[in-house]
């Protein structure tokens, strides 16, 4: 596996695969690599002849120097992952890099970007959406995939490369958990050994949420109520949002419908933790 650090070279390198009518895959990460990483790799691997990874921690998607600072960081065992699982280039620039000095254009995805996540993150949509952009533009694949974890983000990078018209299929995959049902993230090492314990509620909240759908309930009120009352059961938690939404626009809906997105964030001390699931009726 190369390991690039330039945009240019990396740029160089997936347009002499593609014009060598190879098929490029592609996963952008910010490292601390776990298996949810792992899995998008293998599903972009089974259909691509070269397979780009990018770990880079984008400076302009964190609204605080403290998260960014904070956030966990492994190039070289994120590496050995990456060569274990037999990806070709692996693009790890440093944020001056694809951020040159007075960078001043960014990619706003209105509307998706201020609710949810972008509510409680200013700013942390525009930041996404610009290094997606510039990532896309760099690696040009043909395929590239994110997790359904971050089911607002998958949504806002669909709704990029249809605006854009960038010629890229997104694939969205399942969301993996560990054995005891806490969604994969890379902030899970941040967290405690009794916040771990307690992120346990999350993963528990959604399945309240969803049982009471199945046991046929079908307004918001129940359907959140039966969520919160699992997540209040929990003092280490503290409730950033719990909504229930619908999957195009992500705006608050009354009652369940065809697909409903039930979403979740939570503060665990001082990580925050999201967590999603779909209902269907
Ligand atoms: O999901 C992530 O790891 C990041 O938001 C992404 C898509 C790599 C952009 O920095």
């Amino acid at each position: 596996m190369d390991i690039v650090r330039r945009a240019r070279a990396m740029r160089d390198a997936c347009s002499a695969a593609r014009a060598a009518g190879k098929i490029v895959g592609f996963v952008p990460t910010m490292g601390a690599l776990h298996e949810g990483h792992v899995a998008l790799v293998r599903r972009v691997k089974a259909q691509a002849d070269l397979t780009a990874v990018s770990i880079f921690v984008n400076p302009t998607q964190f609204n605080s120097n403290e998260d960014f600072t904070r956030y966990p960081r492994d190039l070289s065992s994120d590496a050995d992952l990456l060569v274990r699982e037999g990806v070709d280039l692996l693009f790890a620039p440093e944020p001056d890099e694809m951020y040159p000095p007075h960078a001043a254009t960014f990619v706003e995805v209105a509307g998706l970007s201020d609710k949810l996540e972008g509510k409680s993150r200013p700013g942390h949509f525009r930041g996404v959406a610009t290094v997606v952009t510039k990532l896309f533009e760099i690696v040009t694949p043909h395929v590239a995939a994110f997790g359904q974890k971050d089911a607002q983000q998958a949504l806002i990078v669909k709704t990029l490369v249809r605006d854009l018209m960038l010629n890229v299929e997104v694939l969205v995959l399942p969301t993996k958990r560990e054995a005891d049902g806490v969604a994969m993230s890379s902030r899970n090492v941040l967290l405690g050994v009794e916040e771990r314990r307690a992120a346990r509620a999350i993963p528990r909240a959604l399945e309240a949420a969803a049982a009471a759908a199945e046991a046929g309930e079908r307004d918001a009120g129940g359907i959140l109520g039966a969520a919160r009352t699992v997540l209040g059961g929990e003092r280490l938690l503290r409730l950033d949002y719990l909504e229930l939404v619908d999957t195009e626009r992500l705006d608050p809906v009354p009652k369940l419908q065809k697909e409903t997105l039930l979403v979740v964030a939570v503060f665990a001390g001082t990580t925050r933790l999201i967590d999603n699931i779909v209902l269907r009726s």
